[in-house]
């Protein structure tokens, strides 16, 4: 257990991932801030936590004004010590063919551009207080491109690219940023993004994630992971023993990267 309660907030928290990482750091006796636009999912992810240690904050990250305002009630409790960034959406493998300019655009706002209008009160609280670890998510979309669509690839390599300027600009006020690129993980990814994409989206029952052959064939591991493997990388880049290391991707992929 830490000793004093630190502040996390963590988007994308009401699946998968997201509330992985709540529950992890619910269980080091941190209080989790969680933000999702889903308010159902929320309520069903805070009914699993300590429910003194759980703030719910039914938001959609491409809204800048009422992120700014959900930023500043996390903060009203004295400080933001951690956030991790983990709302995303899935494109199935939609091509350039395939690609529309209203899904593009939705992917991106989502991924890239919501978690600017999240990054930037968080970076801004944090110089206050000269602390703090931002984690974001990329993807092994980043660094292949085969296992996703066309705005994922571009979004999630554009992460990477934020979070290096992430680390040169919070470095001097003692904080640190970077980013995971997970593989395969079981989660609830393409139920989501079919629900908040509709239309827009291609079918997302395809790729490396529904086919286990051809994930066996690309993962030494042979295996999905659990989101909680996910959530362990993110609670140690967010602590202690990660206090040296900023502006890097951490794959959690099986070894896909290397293979
Ligand atoms: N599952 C995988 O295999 C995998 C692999 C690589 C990267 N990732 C990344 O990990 C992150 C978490 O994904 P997951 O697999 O847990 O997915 P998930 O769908 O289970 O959880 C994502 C959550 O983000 C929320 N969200 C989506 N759009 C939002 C918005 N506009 N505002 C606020 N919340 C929003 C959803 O409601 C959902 O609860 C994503 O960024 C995803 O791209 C996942």
């Amino acid at each position: 257990m830490t000793t004093t309660p630190r502040n996390i907030l963590i988007t994308g928290a009401g699946s998968g991932i997201g509330a992985a990482v709540a529950k992890v750091f619910t269980d080091a006796g941190d209080r989790v801030h969680l933000l999702d636009i889903s308010a159902d999912r929320l309520a069903q992810v805070a009914q699993e936590l300590p429910t003194e240690l759980v703030e719910q904050y039914p938001v959609d990250v491409t809204d800048f004004d009422a992120v700014q305002e959900a930023v500043a009630k996390v903060a009203s409790h004295g400080s933001i010590d951690v956030l991790a960034g983990c709302a995303g959406v899935f494109d199935g493998l939609a091509t350039v063919e395939t690609t529309t300019r209203e899904l593009w655009d939705r992917v991106i706002d989502i991924n890239l551009t919501g978690t600017f209008n999240v990054v930037k009160p968080v970076a801004a609280q944090m110089i206050s207080q000269k602390s703090g670890s931002i984690v974001l998510m990329s993807s092994i979309a980043a660094h292949r491109a085969t296992p996703d669509g066309l705005a994922y690839d571009a979004s999630k390599a554009g992460l990477e690219g934020m979070t290096r300027r992430l680390a040169v600009d919070l470095g001097p006020h003692g904080i640190n940023a970077n980013i995971v690129a997970p593989g395969v993980i079981r989660t609830g990814i393409r139920a989501t993004s079919e629900e908040i994409l509709g239309e827009l989206v291609p079918d997302t029952n395809v790729g490396v994630g529904t086919n286990p052959e051809l994930r066996d064939m690309l993962v030494p591991l042979r295996r999905a992971a659990e989101a909680s493997e996910v959530a362990s990388t993110v609670f140690f880049l967010a602590g202690e023993g990660a206090s040296y290391i900023s502006g890097d991707v951490i794959h959690v992929d099986g070894g896909w990267i290397a293979a």
